[in-house]
């Protein structure tokens, strides 16, 4: 364990442990876009930047990406430092230009006082705030089918050469963790619909419910040596047997006394 401060509270943590894990642990609200338990920590939005310094520092302010800072013993955090508001708001004015009709971005900027932005806004500006969460998930998950392309104003979150993506299996993982609900999807009878592609949803053998796709389910019993079988029952009858199996145990071990 590691001793800090955070806004002039000693605070105890893990050795290594990310400062806005910390920070938000305290209950202290701090904005971010990029950052999900999901995913590994990337430091892209920089809204979770906070001031730390030390005893020994004489002084010395440093401004550090709290999802990227681990906590050490003696550092002594300030997260609404009048520098940390201000470099905030600036970031939140830009957040604002680029996508002027996304709530989360809309929300986080009138916490910090900011309703209008004052650069110039994209006009057709849609509800992707490029957190990048979606293709680092994708990543992740080991099938690189979607990226950010472009530049400046024309950047966005797209498959190769803008086509159905080869290497999407449907699993959903870009649609569940983006936090504005950019990312459509349309589930129909036994159909998925996402990045103009279409999959085969599997059913539940028992509630007649759909579960994954097909080829999500086939990714997942080769690289996760996962039985096929496995992906015929949904998670509810999965639970249910393991219940019932749980059952016959403990009754049996009643039985041998
Ligand atoms: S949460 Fe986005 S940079 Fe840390």
């Amino acid at each position: 364990m590691v001793n800090l401060t955070i806004n002039g509270k000693l605070i105890q943590a893990e050795k290594g442990e990310m400062l806005l894990t910390v920070i938000r642990r305290e209950g202290i609200e701090i904005p971010s876009t990029c950052h999900h338990e999901a995913v590994e920590p990337f430091g892209a939005c920089r809204l979770c930047t906070v001031e730390i310094t030390r005893k020994d520092w004489d002084g010395w302010k440093r401004y550090v990406t709290s999802c990227l800072y681990p906590a050490e013993d003696g550092l002594i955090v300030s997260t609404h430092a009048v520098e940390v508001i201000e470099l905030r708001r600036t970031l939140l004015d830009l957040y604002l230009a680029r996508s002027p009709k996304a709530k989360l971005i809309i929300d986080m900027a009138a916490e910090y006082g900011i309703t209008k932005t004052s650069y110039e806004e994209i006009k057709d500006g849609d509800d992707c705030i490029l957190c990048a969460l979606c293709t680092r998930v994708c990543d992740e998950m080991g099938f690189h089918a979607i990226s950010t392309v472009g530049r400046g104003h024309g950047k966005e979150i797209a498959p190769p050469l803008n086509e159905a993506p080869p290497d999407c299996v449907g699993c959903l993982s870009c649609a569940q963790v983006c936090p504005t609900n950019f990312i459509k999807f349309e589930d129909k009878n036994s159909t998925r619909k996402i990045w103009g592609r279409e999959f085969e949803l599997l059913k539940c053998e028992q509630t007649g419910r759909t579960t994954i796709t097909k080829e999500f389910a086939e990714h997942l019993s080769n690289k996760r040596d996962i039985p096929i079988d496995y992906f015929n029952t949904n998670d509810e009858t999965h639970r249910k047997e393991l219940a019932k199996t749980m059952g016959r145990i403990t009754a049996w071990g009643r039985e041998e006394e």
